[in-house]
């Protein structure tokens, strides 16, 4: 099988933001597409461990707001990498209420309020058939997943339905060990070194470099 021609399938990237009781949720998606044109319908493709599947079960209507080339990338790496279970996405960006529900505050190409009416089960993932209730519109050039990947050298993580396993080359190579640790501050992967992080070091999960790294207690 030519897995890499699964490759040349393309995507944009969206955040979708939804509620989780009283408190703002969601995540970043890149399987979003339109379905149907007469009283348009959507779907969107989400993992079942993702926590954005419980909170849209239990509270239909959400937002999908069009990532673009100049939102800002701290967006994809909090949204796309955190579970709102465990971590306030929302915190350093704030949001507004569209219709009920909540779209993170930066620049995107527009937003699209849905109400999810059917659910897909397609083994780990379901596919959240929605419809339209309102759109509004914004500015920019949207970004393709090819464009998150070649020129923001961004990741997926494995819940991500397109994860590819980066490639050897693509990763930096981890400092030698020793009994310092350095944590993302983005997706929590811990590195261990005996110096301060090469320059040049990426996160080899979600692709934020050294400044994203604080020392934590050994
Ligand atoms: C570029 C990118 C694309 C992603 N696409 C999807 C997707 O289409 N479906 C999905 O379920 N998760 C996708 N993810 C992963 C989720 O955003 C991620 O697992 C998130 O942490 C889930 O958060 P939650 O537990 O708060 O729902 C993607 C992540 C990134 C960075």
């Amino acid at each position: 099988m030519a897995a890499n021609a699964l490759y040349d399938i393309t995507y944009g990237l969206y955040v979708v933001g939804c509620w989780s009781g009283h408190k703002p949720a969601g995540c970043i998606v890149n399987t979003c597409f339109q379905v149907t044109s007469e009283n348009p319908r959507l779907a969107i493709c989400l993992n079942k461990n993702n926590f954005t599947l419980n909170c849209i079960k239990k509270n239909p209507r959400f937002c999908i707001s069009i990532i673009s080339e100049d939102t800002d990338p701290f967006v994809i790496s909090s949204f796309g990498f955190r579970s709102a279970r465990d971590a306030d996405k929302y915190e350093d960006f704030g949001y507004e209420e569209l219709d009920g529900v909540p779209a993170v505050n930066g620049n995107f190409c527009g937003r699209l309020v849905v109400e999810a009416s059917e659910f897909i089960d397609c083994g780990t993932h379901d596919i959240v058939v929605c419809r339209l209730v309102s759109s509004y519109g914004g500015s920019g050039v949207p970004m393709t997943y090819a464009y998150y990947h070649n020129v923001i050298k961004g990741n997926a993580p494995k819940n991500a339905p397109t994860y590819r396993a980066p490639e050897k080359s693509a990763v930096s190579p981890e400092p030698a060990k020793g009994n310092r640790k350095f944590r993302c501050d983005v997706c929590g992967y811990v590195v261990e070194s005996e110096t301060d992080l090469p320059e040049d070091f990426v996160c080899p999960v979600c692709g934020m470099n050294r400044s994203h790294f604080v020392e934590v207690e050994s």
